[in-house]
């Protein structure tokens, strides 16, 4: 028994792929173009691990997809392969449609294909697991009522647009041709290997370095936080029980303002790791211009999941964030190594040694 894990190398899929290595014997095959965001580094515990094999490839390549799922054959498919910032859609959104949408779209045309080919029970068994944002319904104005799945989807960032065009598709795939599929679209998850480009990570690593924490526009924007571990078991229970063709909404009940944000990883590092002149990291906080098109307010309604399916978060905001901060306080060679761009030279010396091509 297998699954393939697209984007394993990333934030939330090697934690993903890390945390079922611990708790599954089932072989996990791990697809990941290793772009900026993929580090292998992430996936150092089970470089030993004979049930985890990585694959250095790209969703897009129809002939590399193909030949892995007849290869081994997985059971499921967890699609977390994706650009995934905002900023960067912004400055450069042609990557964000190359591999969110026309990846997406080719990785599905050869997961059909695939599927097609299986005996029964096997092919009913199946499952093309979709993992999409809650950015995909767009903007909150204050008090509105949280993201339901039956919200209307209003994507307003080349990114949040693309991840919405790739469940169009999935969605489509299953309407038309019968494919077994699942999509969950979470809110903003936050813990240990999140690159530093992303809110919480860069402000605990340029606090660290002392350097400005960039809050943009007014910081009153408003994010629904879950801690990355709890979005993981919330993948698992929708693989496992999950009713094909449906979405569900993951999500804290976390609302928090950015600036909030910003204070309480301050808050948490003066406790921690405090400055040597004894001044609040805070004093480094700095308004910056703000996010073009900034959405204002995410918050996801998460009773769907936890009705039917069981699950809620098993941390808290802080306690979650108080992991998150000792893990990078515990990490600074990760750090360092992500920032200095020495994990990207390392790849290429190591890569030929634990990749498999086929
Ligand atoms: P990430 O940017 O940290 O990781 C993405 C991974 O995908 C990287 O390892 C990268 O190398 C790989 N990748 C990129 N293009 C690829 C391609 N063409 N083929 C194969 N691999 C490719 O992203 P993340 O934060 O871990 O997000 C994972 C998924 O979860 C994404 O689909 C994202 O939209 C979704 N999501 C993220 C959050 C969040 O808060 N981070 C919240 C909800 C949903
Ligand atoms: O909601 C889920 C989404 O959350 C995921 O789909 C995305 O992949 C993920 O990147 C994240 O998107 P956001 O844009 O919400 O995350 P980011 O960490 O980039 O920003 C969080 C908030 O903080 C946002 O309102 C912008 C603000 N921000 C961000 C950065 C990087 C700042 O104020 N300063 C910063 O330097």
């Amino acid at each position: 028994m297998a699954i393939l894990v697209t984007g394993g190398a990333g934030f939330i899929g090697s934690n993903f792929v890390l945390d079922w290595l611990t708790q599954s014997k089932e072989t996990v095959v791990n697809l990941d173009k290793l772009t900026y965001a993929g580090n292998l580094r992430n996936l150092d515990p089970v470089k030993d691990n004979s049930n985890h094999i990585f694959v250095r490839g790209d969703i897009g390549d129809s002939a590399l997809v193909a030949t892995l799922l007849a290869r081994y054959q997985p059971r499921a498919i967890l699609n977390f392969a994706a650009e995934s910032h905002v900023d960067r859609s912004i400055s450069g959104p042609a990557e964000f449609i190359e591999t969110n949408i026309v990846g997406t779209f080719r990785l599905l045309e050869a997961v059909r294909a695939y599927q097609a080919s299986l005996a029964q029970p096997d092919a009913s068994k199946f499952r093309f697991l979709h993992v999409s944002t809650d950015e995909v319904y767009g903007s909150l104005v204050p008090n509105e009522a949280a993201f339901s799945e039956s919200r209307r989807y209003e994507p307003n960032s080349p990114y949040s647009a693309s991840k919405a065009a790739s469940d169009h598709l999935v969605r489509a795939y299953h309407h038309t041709y019968g494919l077994p599929v699942l999509t969950t679209n979470c809110s903003n998850n936050y813990g240990p290997l999140h690159f530093p480009e992303k809110l919480i990570p860069l402000m605990i690593v340029n606090a660290l370095a002392s350097r400005p924490l960039p809050v943009y526009g007014d910081g009153q924007q408003i994010r629904d936080w879950l801690y990355v571990k709890d979005h993981c078991a919330a993948i698992r229970v929708v693989l496992d029980r999950g009713r094909i063709g449906e979405t569900y909404n993951v999500g804290g009940w976390n609302e928090k303002a950015n600036i909030d944000i910003v204070h309480a990883v301050c808050a948490l590092l003066d406790e921690m790791q405090p400055r040597i002149d004894a001044q609040p990291y805070a004093s480094q906080i700095s308004f910056v211009t703000d996010r073009p098109g900034h959405d204002r307010r995410y918050a996801i309604d998460a009773r769907k999941i936890s009705e039917e399916l069981d699950w809620k978060p098993a941390e808290t905001f802080e306690t979650g964030l108080r992991k998150t901060v000792r893990w990078y306080l515990d990490n600074p060679e990760w750090v360092r190594e992500v920032q200095s761009g020495a994990y990207r030279e390392w790849v290429a010396q190591q890569y030929l040694d634990v990749s498999s091509t086929p």
